[in-house]
């Protein structure tokens, strides 16, 4: 679920076609939401380079300027709509702008009425016709749209221009077929529909050989995963063949539903250390009242007894989750029974999200008067929450000091002469190094929730080896805060003490939150 919101950078990657000089086609697109649309941004980003368009860091430059949108809330929603009042203007200029992905699925023509500036509206499974959905506006169609609900279309787009030099995103189901009370995503993305496992080893295998060691499996719900084709593996199958990849060093993935977590998934993960110490299971709610009236298919007792198999994986795994408060009709006892399931659980990460109606759900159906829970008691319980996941945090994380932990470096930040990178657990960890940063090549988006670096310093180690993004390195912790720890890089120095030397419950951490450089 990270990052929130961000926008595509030339990145020094260039259009497998050239523009031609007299009709330079650029492009600027912004995405909100999940990992599943920053991969979709991804994928047109990638799918529009290879028709000739370049991608350009600022509005300002760009011909063409798309909005790939999340629905998720109705804040999420309204952001998008506010981002394109802002931008109206820029249309005088003679700039084409589009919206795609949930909030265009969802509100379709309405679009045209809401934002007129507004030429091309386009739902995730017509990505791959974008280019012909593009050309139709160049040859003066005032509009277009692409909203097919389609299934076939959605994976299968030709190009994707990826967005992380070494963790790659790898869509193994599409849609959702849950039905949550609350949730708008079955009816923006469409009903389940999952890839076949070839063709998810075949990509996993060509990003290896492209030199990417982490991928990330993404759907909706992962666990529902069934392979279409004849060899029909479920989830835990697909894991861990994907884990059995030669040169993969991480296989993470999301989204768990408590629903479909077998054991068998928590047995290949304690099988294959290749498999990430991290499952992220959004409990939703601690009350088996609410959870019924959330649809969630699962009571407290069954969701605990899920945390107990994960618990007792020989290798300890982090456990992060998303929580609602306000669903209509939640008691101060439902919300305290929350409370509870997060002491219960030790998360090491939590979402929390106040409750907001959406269209087309099933509680969106119940009527404005039934989101009965004024804003001030969901923000109220939304801290409390907050506060006491920070308390939990802070008193984990303090279990890992002194212990060392295995980190793939993603960033420099020179001001900071400091390094930062992410352990198996999804912790985020900052560190100095012995080694010096390369010249160049460093990253120049801003990562891990901190600001972008200045250009990198000459090597204080002279001439020798450098410490680069991308490697492993083993840290040993220091400090730890309650979202982040600090360390240093061990370079061959020092005890490299592993996992089993960790007491029960020290796998806690940052969880996938944007971390904050809070600890120097
Ligand atoms: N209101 C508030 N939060 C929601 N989520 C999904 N739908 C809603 C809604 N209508 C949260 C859930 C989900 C996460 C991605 O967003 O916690 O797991
Ligand atoms: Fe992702 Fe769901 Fe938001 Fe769509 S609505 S962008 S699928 S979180």
């Amino acid at each position: 679920m990270l990052p929130r919101h961000r926008s595509w950078g030339t990145g020094g990657i260039l259009s497998t076609v050239a523009a031609t000089a007299e009709t330079p086609k650029t492009f600027y697109l912004e995405t909100f939401g999940c990992q599943m649309n920053v991969h979709d941004s991804e994928r047109v980003a990638g799918t529009l380079m290879a028709h000739g368009y370049t991608p350009v860091e600022t509005m300002q430059e760009a011909g063409l300027i798309l909005f790939n949108t999340c629905s998720i809330r109705d804040k999420a929603a309204q952001k998008v709509f506010d981002r394109l009042a802002n931008f109206k203007a820029l249309k005088k200029q003679g700039k084409t702008f589009g919206v795609l992905g949930c909030v265009a699925q969802q509100e379709g023509d309405a679009i045209f009425k809401r934002a007129p500036h507004v030429s091309l509206v386009a739902g995730s499974a017509s990505y791959a016709r974008l280019p012909e959905l593009i050309a139709q506006l160049e040859a003066g169609e005032p509009r277009v749209t692409g909203l097919s609900e389609a299934p076939e279309a959605a994976f299968e787009t030709e190009f994707t221009r990826r967005d992380h030099p070494y963790r790659a995103y790898v869509t193994i189901i599409e849609g959702c077929d849950k039905h949550c009370a609350y949730c708008v995503v079955p009816y923006t993305r469409g009903g389940e529909r999952s890839r076949a496992s070839a063709s998810v080893l075949a990509e996993v295998a060509s990003l290896v050989a492209m030199g990417y060691t982490e991928v990330q499996l993404l759907g909706q719900n992962v666990n529902s995963y069934r392979d279409p084709s004849p060899a029909q593996l479920n989830f835990a199958e697909l894991l861990a063949a994907v884990g059995e990849v030669r040169g993969l060093k991480r296989v993470r993935y999301t989204t768990s539903h408590p629903r479909d977590f077998t054991p068998e998934i928590v047995r290949a993960m304690g099988a294959n250390p290749v498999l990430c110490d991290h499952v992220h299971l959004p409990v939703q709610s601690g009350s088996d009242r609410v959870l019924e009236r959330m649809r969630r298919g699962y009571s407290r007792d069954q969701y605990l007894k899920i945390i107990a198999d994960i618990h007792a994986c020989p290798r300890p795994l982090a456990i992060t989750t998303d929580i609602i408060v306000g669903f209509p009709g939640e008691t101060d006892a439902d919300f305290e029974q929350t409370a509870e399931m997060m002491h219960a659980v030790r998360y090491s990460g939590a979402f929390i999200f106040k409750y907001s109606p959406r269209p087309h759900t099933e509680a969106g159906a119940w009527g404005a008067g039934a989101d009965d829970i004024p804003d001030a008691v969901k923000t109220e319980r939304l801290m409390i929450l907050q506060r006491r996941q920070q308390e939990l945090q802070l008193e984990d994380n303090q279990a890992w000091v002194g212990r060392t932990l295995e980190v793939m470096v993603e960033a420099y930040h020179p001001k900071l002469d400091q390094w930062a990178g992410r352990s198996s657990s999804n912790r985020v960890v900052n560190f100095s190094s012995p080694l010096p940063a390369p010249v160049a090549a460093l990253p120049t988006l801003a990562i891990l929730g901190q600001p972008a670096p200045a250009p990198p310093p000459l090597p204080r180690g002279g001439l020798g080896r450098v410490l680069e993004p991308g490697a492993y390195v083993q840290v040993h912790i220091d400090k730890a805060g309650p979202n982040s720890f600090v360390g240093q890089h061990l370079d061959g120095r020092g005890p490299q003490l592993g996992w089993a030397e960790l007491p029960a419950y020290a796998h806690s951490g940052s969880g996938p939150h944007s971390p904050k450089p809070e600890l120097r």
